[in-house]
């Protein structure tokens, strides 16, 4: 018997995150007869898929000729080949039929004329296999798309009677052998530490861009799955790929979404060139993402950035005039007034590439199954633990992710989780009983912290994370520079033992909450600069100025992490896979990506 006196909870499932993944995770247990308990940090609609703003990707072709099997392709060219293509095979194939369900669930959709459901352009999104016109794939719900599709899925986990603890902090899962047993998390309004106990836990806890100084990530972008399952001794996969969105306000770094260079926005630099079209003759400004904020870097280290300093780039949406803005981006619109002064209609949005998405998280098969390399097996599966969107890296992104692919992998392997937990878990199974000390590491990480008395507060160590983070793991990256980031990192994390806690017992003890998730944050930026450094070639967000090329005999593969308490990183690999799950497709060999 633990000395520590936990509120017990037994379920079949419990879901860990309330964004677009977590909730279709969850609604689709509840709807499949299997007891689930979704725990959130925060309120399910505050969640972060809230701030997604152009739109979901899927082959509906309601605007013009489509077919999954070009988003496929688009999607591996994207991803650099890196992606896992038995995973992209089945989220593009399954996407047009998930988008009717969310339209059935009630998503609020933009409409066309004939009113089918709207879609726009995105970038990297092609039709022909990249030798036909822009595919328009992007379904939206004007530029509020993750928002109508939160309070969607909220409204449908409600519907089917799914329970919520929100406001509770997941700490730690219980791991008994290597098997996952549960989670346990704290109620922030009460304090109390509650144990979770669950055949299967699904992590749907999202991304860590708030690793990075600049990014468009909320607050709450803590990585706290990836944390946990760090400290699990289980490794991390691709943390090397992080995601710069061109678009993010400058100074603010608040998104404007790619759909405004959709709707046909153009990046011009202090010569009013539309420099795009030299980097990506035929796409332009609708390459994919890495090559865009690659430019724009360029752009502005050759000296033809605009502002006083020279050290951001103009978005121009004046042309498409104030009616198209209203419709299309009324979100952006007031955003860029908001957060930069600046009236749309009139004058262009100052940007900068701000950090957007984490490529890399908890590898999984496509069924949302953590796995881990185990007796030389690469796939091999972790019992009673799975992972699905941001958290996850599945992988269908591979070196970058293409705007709007995101949403859809929420929603695919969401559902996909939901499904195979069903075939596994047989409803109201009884739950073996609990190591006497389950949970116990959990409650003495608590206490370590909540007693911490050292000299430096928390968000002072935060922030020089942060900055190496943003300084050394950039954009463009160097050899030298990451190993100077990898020992910056190290002295961070050693000044992470004498961080200083605010004692205000476990009521709200929001310091309390922070200093956890700044540990998770640590480990996975410690995860990112050691892989980063590992890798000695170029491939989608990973530019090594060092390495310019891509080098397909030497690094065609995943990278493993894991990374131990005191922020030691231990790398490995696994094979990406070239395969296919069924005769519809063929496999996309690796060949040149131009835009
Ligand atoms: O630009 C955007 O609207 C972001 C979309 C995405 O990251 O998928």
């Amino acid at each position: 018997m633990s000395a520590y006196e936990f509120v017990d909870h037994s379920y079949d499932v419990v879901v860990v995150g309330a964004g677009g993944a977590g909730l279709r995770a969850t609604f689709g247990l509840a709807n499949s007869g299997l007891s689930v308990a979704c725990v959130t940090k925060v309120f399910p609609t505050r969640s972060h898929t809230v701030a997604a703003q152009g739109g979901i990707s899927a082959a509906l072709g309601n605007m013009g000729q489509d077919d999954w099997r070009w988003h496929m392709y688009d999607t591996i060219k994207g991803s650099d080949w890196l992606g896992d293509q038995d995973a992209i095979e089945f989220m593009c194939k399954e996407a047009p039929a998930a988008i009717l369900e969310l339209e059935h669930y009630g998503l609020p959709f933009s409409r066309t004329e004939e009113g089918k459901i709207y879609q726009r352009p995105f970038g990297g999104m092609t039709t022909q296999y990249g030798t036909g016109p822009a595919a328009q794939r992007t379904c939206a719900a004007a530029d509020r798309t993750g928002h109508a599709m939160l309070h969607t899925l909220y409204q449908q986990a409600l519907k089917h009677e799914a329970q919520f603890f929100i406001e509770y902090f997941a700490v730690d899962l219980i791991m008994e052998n290597g098997e996952c047993r549960g989670v346990v998390a704290i109620d922030m309004a009460t304090g109390k530490v509650h144990r979770f106990r669950a055949h299967m836990v699904v992590l749907a806890t999202g991304g860590y861009g708030r690793a990075y100084f600049s990014c468009t990530s909320a607050h709450t972008c803590t990585g706290d799955g990836g944390g946990m399952v760090l400290r699990a001794g289980l490794p991390m996969q691709d943390m090397e790929f992080v995601q710069f969105h061109p678009t993010g306000i400058y100074g603010s770094g608040c998104l404007i979404t790619e759909g405004a260079r959709g709707e046909g926005g153009i990046l011009r630099n202090s010569k009013g060139e539309a420099f795009m079209e030299r980097y990506a003759p035929s796409a332009k400004n609708l390459a994919s993402r890495d090559v865009v904020s690659r430019a724009m870097t360029i752009e502005i280290r050759e000296g033809r950035g605009v502002g006083a300093e020279q050290d951001h780039i103009f978005l121009h949406l004046e042309h498409l005039g104030a009616k198209v803005l209203q419709e299309k981006l009324p979100g952006i619109s007031e955003t860029a007034k908001i957060f930069a002064g600046v009236d749309v209609t009139k004058q262009p949005i100052p940007v900068l590439p701000t950090v957007h998405y984490n490529m890399g998280g908890i590898p999984t098969n496509i069924h949302g199954e953590v796995v881990t390399l185990k007796n030389g097996n690469p796939d091999s599966v972790v019992p009673g633990l799975m992972a699905v969107g941001e958290a996850a890296c599945v992988s269908v992104h591979g070196a970058n992710r293409l705007g709007s692919n995101s949403l859809l992998d929420l929603v695919i392997f969401g559902r996909e989780a939901a499904r195979h937990c069903a075939e596994v878990v047989k409803p109201g199974k009884r739950h073996k009983p609990l190591a006497a000390d389950a949970g116990d590491l959990a409650v003495s990480r608590i206490d370590r912290y909540r007693n911490a008395k050292g000299e430096l507060k928390t968000s002072k160590i935060r922030l020089d994370m942060q900055r190496v983070m943003q300084n050394h793991a950039a954009v463009f990256r160097t050899g030298e520079s990451l190993q100077e980031g990898v020992d910056k990192l190290d002295k961070v994390i050693d000044s992470f033992g004498s961080v200083s806690v605010s004692d205000r017992g476990l009521v709200w003890n929001t310091d309390l909450v922070e200093t956890l998730e700044l540990d998770n944050l640590l480990g996975q930026a410690a995860a990112t600069i050691s892989s980063a450094l590992n890798r000695k070639e170029s491939r989608g967000a990973h530019a090594r100025e060092d390495f310019p090329n891509r080098d397909d005999a030497n690094w065609m593969k995943h990278t493993l992490s894991w990374v131990d308490g005191r922020g030691k990183v231990t790398l490995d690999t696994r094979p990406v896979h070239m395969y296919t799950l069924t005769d519809d497709v063929e496999v996309v060999p690796p060949k040149a990506r131009v835009y």
